[in-house]
């Protein structure tokens, strides 16, 4: 049975609960953890590495696989990826087509409730939802058989547009047990709270962090800011082959949004990916994407480079609506 950092989102407990892992009650939010090693973690790499592969003008895309350049590896291809809420069998992702080669960064965007979140849940394999049809291909493997914690071993993150409070968790021993249950996993040895220190105290610098946050509980008390921070202080410590960003950027002043790009964009390498969701053109210009895709209604309806984004800002959804 696949195990999960469980976090309820329900409020303090009396005393804190032993934080263990968990088998994944329904309804749960969770953190998913990735299983890449710390290897994976490069200088920031040239820009020209991510080449621009989008077609250069906006292309519809309603129906076809977002799918941008052959020539390089696919790390995630979804194909007419179908999803219903689980409970009220209520029809979101209604036929999603993307693929994200090694080195990219994609960016989704799209009106409020058109399915964007929904989409990154259902690939981190969220208890909320249930996959209807379509598949999933993730580093060649069909990610849809696999349990949200095999998803986060094979190198899939998420960060969550409102990540939650752990109360009673200390933010320092959240990651470091994330971290050793992945070192685990993967058979090798786990490190010493020392060792771990070691390792992730250059990571704070990364995203600007004082070291105060390491020993609060996990996001409490913290604005929405240093919340979004603390997301990327997650991924920087275990890594990604490819980081699901949901609007990393809300709630980030001028100077957190910078810091927090920064960061991002020092973790890429030529090999992962990031995806990430947002409604502004402010964080796409500090994170150039490869490609911009525009979700409505639970599919993604256009793929173009970064213009699309200025259209967006100056015209609205309406000039570029399915309909
Ligand atoms: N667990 C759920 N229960 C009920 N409705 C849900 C659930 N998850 C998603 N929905 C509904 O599905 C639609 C898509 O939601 P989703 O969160 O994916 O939108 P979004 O594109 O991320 O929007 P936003 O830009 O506002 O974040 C919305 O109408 C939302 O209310
Ligand atoms: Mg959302």
């Amino acid at each position: 049975m696949a195990w999960q950092i469980q976090c309820t989102a329900s409020s303090p407990p009396a005393s804190p609960p032993p934080f263990t892992p968990k088998c994944l009650p329904p309804r749960s939010l969770f953190f998913t953890l990735s299983a890449t090693s710390s290897s994976r973690f490069c200088p920031p790499h040239m820009p020209s590495l991510r080449s621009v592969t989008c077609s250069l003008s906006a292309v519809e895309s309603p129906t076809s696989t977002a799918g941008l350049d052959d020539s390089k590896t696919p790390l995630l291809e979804v194909k007419g990826l179908t999803a219903v809420i689980a409970e009220t069998k209520q029809e979101i992702l209604k036929g999603v087509n993307l693929v994200v080669h090694q080195g990219e960064i994609h960016a989704i965007m799209g009106k409020n409730g058109s399915g964007k979140s929904t989409f990154s849940k259902v690939l981190v394999g969220h208890p909320d939802y249930e996959v209807t049809g379509g598949s999933v291909v993730f580093k060649g493997e069909n990610l849809l058989d696999m349990e949200p914690e095999e998803r986060s071993l094979a190198g899939l993150f998420m960060s969550f547009q409102a990540p939650i409070e752990i109360p009673g968790v200390n933010n320092i021993d959240f990651l470091h047990m994330a971290y050793n249950a992945r070192r685990k996993k993967l058979g090798e040895p786990e490190l010493g709270p020392l060792e771990f220190y070691a390792y992730i105290y250059p990571k704070l610098d990364l995203v600007n962090m004082k070291t105060d946050f390491l020993n609060r509980n996990v996001n409490e008390g913290f604005s929405g800011g240093e919340r979004k921070r603390n997301e990327i202080l997650q991924l920087a410590v275990l890594g990604a082959d490819l980081a699901i960003l949901d609007e990393i950027d809300s709630g980030l002043d001028i100077d957190a949004l910078r810091d927090v790009a920064k960061a991002v964009n020092g973790l890429l390498t030529p090999k992962n990916s990031v995806l990430m969701i947002t409604h502004y053109r402010r964080l796409l210009e500090v994170i150039k994407p490869t490609c911009i895709h525009i979700m409505e209604d639970g599919r993604i309806i256009k793929t173009g480079d970064s213009s699309l984004a200025k259209v967006l800002e100056e015209k609205g959804y309406t000039s570029i609506s399915a309909e």
